[in-house]
């Protein structure tokens, strides 16, 4: 795949006005991505779940214009933001080879999310892939003949080239980005939908937010992904996250949940281990991270459930398990763990099957 292919031919007329509206999910990395190349090329594959209750809902409102540049106001929760508007000007030229019309509208984005702002859930992914999916939509009325598969393949392209990870926040529920051997129609270009089989004990299976720091992170991923250029051990480590996407595709057709859970939590502590290691170096995890950790073991060992954990790059924890372990587990989580939450908070989520248009 090239991308060229997602060029459009020139356009036969455009829209005076319009709106158009869609709302996309957060995701969480089993096999992480950390570290790029130029042009939001990923320097290994990573893998995911797509999240159901975790998204960002996106309002594009768009009118002509004559002026020169690109011209935009965005909105979250009804309030203007200015600081949105660097990182958007950013994407949109990134974009525009691929979508021609972006500079003869001015849009006014209205955007708000399920989860709180400064929850330290990073909306990147959601936001990006929701905004990417508005812009879809519009190319769509100026060209019908856009079919569903290309749409969703076009909204992953434009959505990495806003924020990596928001590739995988197109469809559900398990995506892969990034080219990898053994990963028929993998691409370090878009998220695919993960091609093999998957045993049932992965099905809506859950994901428990853990709130543990709200605050912003002292460094961001943009950041961080450019130290692993660097990294002593960036080969490594690129290495090992292939072979850990061949562990997993073992792991999700056997559904082997002891094999998943080593798995999935080498990766997220290996993600801050490369964090800890590089050139400056820094720490994302809090003493309530790790207090969590220890408790999740413990919790593990002495009841044999399929509990684990996985991290973003922040402090906050993801608790995965399985659905027929629910109500022990979150049971668990209310009474031992909510304690190491900011205010208590924690949100509930699953699997999800992506994102999805809003009718206005
Ligand atoms: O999409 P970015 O640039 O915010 O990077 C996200 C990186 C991790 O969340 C730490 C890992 C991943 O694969 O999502």
């Amino acid at each position: 795949m090239i991308a060229n292919e997602f060029i459009p031919k020139p356009y036969k007329h455009l829209l005076e006005s319009g709106v158009v509206a869609y709302s996309a999910p957060s995701n969480i990395a089993l096999v992480k991505y950390w570290g790029k190349k130029a042009h939001q090329i990923p320097a290994n594959p990573s893998i995911s779940f797509t999240l159901n209750n975790c998204k960002t809902s996106t309002m594009l409102t768009f009118e002509r214009k004559t002026s020169k540049g690109f011209s935009f106001e965005v909105f979250l929760d009804g309030e203007l933001q200015e600081d949105f508007k660097p990182k958007i000007e950013q994407f949109f030229s990134r974009i525009e080879a691929y979508l021609p019309f972006l500079a003869s509208y001015h849009f006014r984005i209205e955007t708000s999310n399920t989860f709180p702002h400064s929850s330290g859930i990073a909306s990147s992914a959601s936001g990006m892939s929701a905004l990417a999916l508005c812009l879809m939509q519009i190319e769509q009325q100026l060209n019908p003949d856009i079919s569903k598969e290309f749409f969703n393949k076009k909204a992953s392209f434009l959505a990495r080239l806003g924020s990596g990870s928001a590739c995988r926040s197109v469809e559900g529920d398990l995506i892969v980005w990034g080219t990898h051997t053994n990963i028929k129609g993998s691409s370090d270009l878009v998220g695919i939908k993960y091609p093999y089989a998957v045993h049932p004990n992965f099905k809506n299976y859950c994901d428990t937010i853990l709130l543990v720091d709200k605050g912003e992170k002292q460094v961001s991923s943009t950041v961080g992904h450019n130290l692993m250029h660097n990294h002593s051990f960036a080969k490594q480590r690129f290495a090992q996250a292939h072979s850990n996407m061949d562990a997993l595709i073992s792991v999700l057709k056997s559904g082997d949940l002891t094999a998943f859970i080593s798995i999935v939590e080498r990766e997220a502590l290996t993600l801050h281990a490369m964090m800890m290691s590089s050139d400056p170096y820094f720490i994302l995890m809090k003493p309530n991270t790790l207090e969590i950790i220890n408790k999740i073991w413990a919790f593990r060992a002495k009841t044999g459930l399929h509990i684990c954990f996985t991290l973003d790059a922040g402090a906050n924890v993801h608790v995965l398990f399985p659905d027929n372990e629910a109500d022990e587990i979150q049971k668990f989580i209310e009474t031992e763990l909510a304690v190491y939450c900011q205010n208590g908070h924690f949100i509930e989520d699953k699997l999800g099957q992506g994102a999805q248009q809003i009718k206005i």
